[in-house]
């Protein structure tokens, strides 16, 4: 169960498991504007997760749909979605990666109060840049995110580079089964998961299903938006199986497209990494190893199979794409020369500095963090305080210096905002990449750099969800 990150070549084995037959990778459904908002429900819904002989599981689901329906809009476009909670408890609904005005940001206590049973709440914001994001629940989220609340959200470019045919969506989770196959309920807020990698499952699945196979036609090309939607699994992911490039991240574009990171590429929950495939007479001829096609997660030992690629003749409807550089987000390049400081130390968890720290104003050691369920901080606080983290005026250039001396990887988000990472232990990065959640491994130190030009009341926090909950989160303000 160790989520670390750290493995070699000889630990890639390639298993395809194709149970349950090969089956496409699912479309998702694509929520329509009626009235000019968007109809988006949590629900409770039955669904069977580990193929047809399994029983049924009682998840909460957007709409009845694992993963909720594809919000698709264009760049500069205002969305509106009317959203009512059918759930039994208070939840809300966060736009993952939108530099969103801060009152639509969906974060209980902060940015707006949780929407009750039956309530509605209309969420009404503009999306400045064209990319792969996700929504997903905000409120007690390890338990939400955990039970299907989450589904993609696409913005367009105002001229997309490909059609609908040759975008393709992958959203990835992992789901804690029982033994019968059903949705394992009673590991929910388990004490071992929050102080340690957070709830990993080991059925895979991709827009719902499990081990899909993807079509793509030789000599097409494809942009293969991924998303972990994951509480907390780390998803490896080798790109080169299909000779794909890899576009963007966090749903900002590179000036170019780029050889995937070998051995494999990271994707730590709710990360975004979009991909660009064009399979070639090469690929076809090694179609008789299947298993030179499949998508790969690890943790631990174990490495599972996300997907199978099956290349087809082309019917020739589509070419390579001419131009495959995608248009820049207009973002605002941080001022170093006159950034403010700020530093970020992350302590707690098992196996790692478990001294004390401070909860609701109380000093806490090891016994008080278990009967809290505190077992994490940032700057010596669990679960922060009343004040932020640090105050900007608008338009201010933040650098802050983050220190993971936990004994396990983390994947930090910054609401409202991208940055860029201008520093890996103590190394200056080739490519100053935008993201809006950086990972950070055991004993390293990321610099990030941001303008803060958003203003409101902002969280900042560990995508690892029980890791979020058992306490790695702080907030920010920008004035
Ligand atoms: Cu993806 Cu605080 O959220
Ligand atoms: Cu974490």
């Amino acid at each position: 169960m160790d989520n670390r990150s750290h493995f070699n070549r000889r630990d890639f084995i390639k298993f395809v498991g194709l149970g349950v037959g090969a089956l496409a990778v699912p479309t998702l459904v694509v929520a329509e504007a009626d009235d000019g908002f968007i109809d988006l429900r949590a629900t409770k819904t039955a669904k069977k997760l580990a193929g047809s002989q399994s029983a049924q599981s009682d998840l909460w689901l957007y709409n009845g749909t694992s993963p909720g329906p594809e919000i698709r809009v264009k760049q500069g476009q205002t969305v509106r979605v009317r959203f009512t909670n059918e759930l039994d408890e208070p939840t809300s609904v966060h736009w993952h990666g939108i530099r969103i005005v801060n009152a639509m940001d969906g974060v209980p206590g902060l940015t707006q109060d949780a929407v009750g049973p039956g309530e509605t709440f209309e969420y009404i914001f503009d999306v400045p840049d064209a990319g792969t994001f996700w929504y997903h629940a905000h409120n007690r989220s390890w338990e939400q995110v955990a039970l299907g609340l989450y589904g993609p959200l696409i913005v367009e470019e105002a001229d997309p580079v490909f059609d609908r045919s040759h975008d393709l969506i992958l959203m990835i989770d992992d789901w804690r089964l029982d033994e019968n196959g059903v949705f394992d309920f009673a590991s929910l807020g388990f004490m071992g998961d929050w102080s340690h990698a957070g709830r990993l499952g080991g059925w895979l699945t991709v827009n719902g299903q499990s081990q899909p196979t993807i079509k793509l036609a030789l000599g097409e090309s494809y942009r293969l938006r991924l998303i972990n939607a994951a509480n907390a699994r780390i998803m490896f992911i080798d790109p080169s199986v299909i000779s794909a490039e890899v576009i963007a991240y966090d749903g900002f574009p590179f000036a170019e497209p780029r050889a995937p990171q070998t051995p494999y590429e990271a994707l730590l929950p709710a990360q975004r990494m979009d991909l660009l495939v064009t399979p070639t007479e090469k690929a076809v001829a090694r179609l008789n190893d299947l298993s030179d096609f499949a998508l790969t997660a690890f943790a631990g030992r174990e490495s599972l199979s996300i997907a199978v690629f099956d290349v087809v003749e082309s019917s020739g409807t589509q070419k390579a794409a001419a131009s495959t550089t995608l248009p820049m987000n207009p973002i605002a390049q941080p001022d170093l020369e006159n950034a403010m400081s700020v530093s970020l130390n992350m302590e707690g968890g098992a196996m790692g500095r478990m001294g004390r720290m401070m909860h609701n104003g109380m000093m806490m050691g090891p016994r008080e963090m278990r009967r809290t369920g505190q077992f994490w901080s940032f700057n010596g606080v669990a679960n922060f305080g009343d004040k932020p983290l640090f105050e900007a005026k608008k338009g201010q250039t933040i650098v802050l210096t983050t220190d993971n001396q936990t004994g396990w990887p983390h994947g930090i988000h910054l609401h409202g905002h991208h940055f860029q990472i201008i520093e890996h232990n103590g190394k200056t990065p080739k490519h100053f990449d935008w993201r809006d959640t950086f990972t950070i491994e055991r004993d390293e130190q990321v610099k990030i750099a941001f303008v803060a030009d958003n203003p409101g009341n902002w969280l900042l926090h560990c995508h690892m969800l029980e890791h979020s909950a058992a306490g790695m989160k702080t907030w920010f303000k920008v004035i």
